[in-house]
């Protein structure tokens, strides 16, 4: 790397890895760089700029848009050059540009608040209403030319139709952002993986993919092909099938005109409600502000949002809503003064992948993990991402060694993306699954053949799955006991105070007074229980009158989690008649199936697993679901099915109650269905329920149901439809 005191070297070096990454970006749809990163050494390149005004020349990438229009596609010259943005980072870089602003005018005006779009952007020309090209922003001035691909997108309207409040103008270039909507992404990804082909980066990656493919040469081949009666048609058949499957998942939004012949509207906001009237596709969540606080509530609000939107974004676009204004305040070469983009902080970054561990749950199973150099990602360090499986590893294509890509999404849990191929010095390493458990060392195996899990066998006694095991009693979704974390649990089993979680709800002061994790030093030799041994003491008295499904959470049944246990606690109502119940009766719970059913009779068919019932019932702990018994019981015998948000009532709330008068309550509507408890915003159910007729009651019809049963509730019933 340069010296710092040599900033004409490092002017250089900055100039060629920003134009290396914006070529692959732009050209070849594959990053090396994280956006983040990009943005660091832009930066970096802007203040060296800064500082030394003589290193500026016309080339640098300071001084253009970014992206080139690649040979692949005939050219197209836009009518007006499309700009790139400037970014703020912070609230002050935010503060900054808008204070700037308001020092240009006198005073800030009216602000318009945009979702950045994290997608490929493009320039649509319509002539007398009809489309006549469709292009990619290339270098800003010359795109590439998409136009043939634009008939197979339905996102793109061909023509513009007439609205009255604002005519449609005889020429009119309006630009946008092509993007690949996330659940669809998710989906194309998971297909590409069960073709065995790698999957796209990101959803950007498959945008813009998906747009710069030459569709009609395809096509050309394949009609060469066919006049051949080559072999190889059907395979080209069912690519091309997939090309123009994806191209139809495209979506468009429209955030800007270049050239407008004719009467122009006054405001960015006008110009958007115009081009809707055209039955262009714009955004619905663009709002326009008084003030700077009105920006950053904008701000904060997709902050916490930003993954409940159908597309990927980076940030927020702010814009003086004017267009006069916007004329007075100009652009540079390369981006307007009048907008600014305001970035999130980045959810994908690169680290080193140290090593690949792997750990051994509680069922057994044994799971590979990255262990990487913590690094900052969506605002929390991180350092391990679970690789789920060997197959995962594989599929990944990660070495020991490598710089990856890293994703953490808001709350979602971290995720290794891939590698930076690039990157390889050739000293990284495969990561080989360990024969034998790392912490009992017992040969580990699949459980059936043809598992991709591998798993450790000795299920009783090795320390690590006990430990879990141990562990997850205490967990939220099982008996939540808060005085029993992993260091409790690890002290419990290490100082032999418990042999297992067979041995946990029942543990007494005595035995904890053995214990030097759960006693302090009360001077002169003597061991006294600390505060936390005595609230362990108190919680775990609680934890054994918990609901009967929290018991059987708290057992470690595979595939048992508290929706496949509150379904067995409701039907079974007593843990015995579960261990006694055959597989077909367990299958045939609602909410259940043959694969639970099938863990559930394994489970109770080990020994040692009827031991550890055997000390928890010893133990006082509640093995029956405790029956109102007193209450009356009017919707004995009902399935009710609710959805959508029942006012006045909590999800878990409504279907306690209906489970507290003696009622069950289904996930889907059926013909069994006796009544849909329809709240705000229900979903596909609620189709269902007037496609088969079945009773729906709003929440003034779930009151009734409630207090006076099912026969006024199905007076009180809503008409379907
Ligand atoms: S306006 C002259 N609005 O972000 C101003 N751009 O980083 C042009 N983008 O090249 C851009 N969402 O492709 C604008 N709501 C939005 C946007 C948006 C995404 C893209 C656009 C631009 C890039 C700059």
């Amino acid at each position: 790397m340069a010296r710092p005191e040599d900033p004409a070297a490092r002017w250089r070096e900055l100039v060629e890895v920003v134009e290396d990454a914006r070529s692959r970006y732009y050209l070849h749809d594959a990053p090396t760089l994280s956006d983040a990163e990009y943005d660091e050494l832009y930066r970096e390149l802007e203040a060296l700029e800064a500082a030394h005004p003589e290193l500026v020349s016309a080339d640098s990438p300071t001084q253009s848009v970014g992206g080139a229009a690649s040979t692949m596609f005939a050219p197209v010259e836009h009518l007006a050059r499309m700009l790139s943005l400037d970014n703020a980072f912070s609230d002050d870089e935010l503060a900054a540009w808008s204070a700037r602003v308001e020092r240009e005018l006198g005073d800030l005006p009216e602000l318009l608040c945009e979702l950045k779009v994290d997608g490929l952007a493009v320039d649509l020309v319509y002539e007398r209403g009809r489309l006549r090209s469709l292009a990619t922003r290339g270098d800003g001035r010359v795109g590439e030319d998409v136009t043939f691909n634009a008939q197979f997108m339905p996102a793109i309207p061909a023509a513009l139709t007439g609205d009255g409040g604002h005519p449609v103008p005889s020429l009119v270039e309006v630009r946008g952002e092509v993007y690949f909507p996330t659940a669809e992404f998710d989906e194309l990804n998971a297909q590409m993986l069960e073709a065995g082909r790698s999957p796209f980066a990101n959803a950007r990656n498959a945008g813009a993919g998906t747009l710069r493919q030459r569709i009609d040469s395809r096509q050309a081949d394949l009609e060469a092909m066919r006049a051949k009666g080559s072999s190889t048609v059907a395979r080209l058949e069912s690519e091309l099938d997939l090309a123009l499957q994806r191209l139809a998942s495209l979506r468009l939004v429209v955030h800007g005109v270049g050239v407008w012949e004719g009467h122009e509207p006054a405001r960015q906001s006008e110009a958007y409600t115009a081009l809707a009237g055209w039955g262009l596709p714009v955004s619905d969540r663009a709002r326009v502000v008084a003030n700077l606080a009105g920006v950053q509530q904008f701000v904060a609000f997709y902050g916490e949002h930003r993954h409940d939107v159908e597309h990927e974004i980076d940030g927020v676009v702010v814009k003086v809503d004017e267009l006069a204004i916007q004329g007075r305040l100009g652009s540079t070469s390369r981006a307007p003064r009048w907008a600014i983009a305001y970035k999130y902080p980045p959810e994908v970054v690169r680290t080193r992948l140290l090593d690949i561990e792997v750990n051994v749950g509680r069922t057994g199973r044994v799971t590979p993990f990255a262990v990487m150099e913590p690094v900052v990602v969506a605002g929390s360090t991180v350092s391990m991402a679970t690789l789920h499986n060997q197959d995962e590893v594989l599929r990944k294509g990660v070495l020991i060694g490598d710089l990856v890509f890293l994703r953490k999404a808001g709350d979602v849990i971290p995720e290794v993306l891939g590698p930076v191929v690039e990157e390889r010095t050739g000293a990284e390493r495969a990561f080989v699954m360990p024969t034998h458990c790392p912490s009992c060392r017992t040969e580990l195996a699949p459980a059936k053949e043809g598992d991709v899990d591998i798993r450790c066998p000795n299920t009783r006694s090795c320390p690590s799955q006990l430990r879990e095991r141990v562990f997850h009693v205490a967990s939220r979704g099982a008996l939540d006991i808060e005085g029993l974390g992993f260091k409790a649990a690890m002290a419990l089993l290490d100082e032999g105070i418990a042999g297992d979680e067979g041995d946990v709800l029942g543990l007494t002061a005595e035995e904890l007074l053995r214990s030097r994790f759960f006693t302090r030093d009360a001077g002169g030799g003597d061991r006294v229980l600390t505060a936390n041994a005595e609230k362990l003491l108190a919680e775990l008295a609680t934890a054994r009158s918990r609901p009967l499904w929290r018991v059987i959470v708290a057992l470690s049944i595979r595939h048992v989690g508290p929706t496949a246990a509150q379904a067995l606690a409701r039907e079974f109502g007593d843990l015995d008649r579960v261990a006694a119940a055959t597989t077909e009766e367990l299958a045939a719970v609602d909410g259940v199936g043959p694969t639970i059913a099938e863990a559930v009779r394994d489970w109770f068919g080990v020994d040692w697993h009827r031991e550890v019932v055997e000390k928890w019932r010893a133990a006082g702990v509640r093995l029956a679901e405790e029956r109102a018994g007193t209450g009356p019981r009017p919707l004995d015998g009902l399935t009710v099915v609710i959805t959508g948000t029942v006012e006045g009532w909590s999800r878990d709330g409504a279907t306690a109650a209906v489970q507290e008068r003696g009622g069950k309550v289904s996930g889907s509507v059926s013909k069994k269905t006796d009544f849909v408890v329809v709240g705000d915003n229900p979903g596909s159910k609620y189709d269902k329920a007037v496609s088969l007729e079945r009773p729906i009651l709003d929440a003034a019809g779930f009151a009734v149901l409630l207090a006076e049963g099912p026969d006024a509730a199905r007076e009180a019933a809503l008409a379907p439809g």
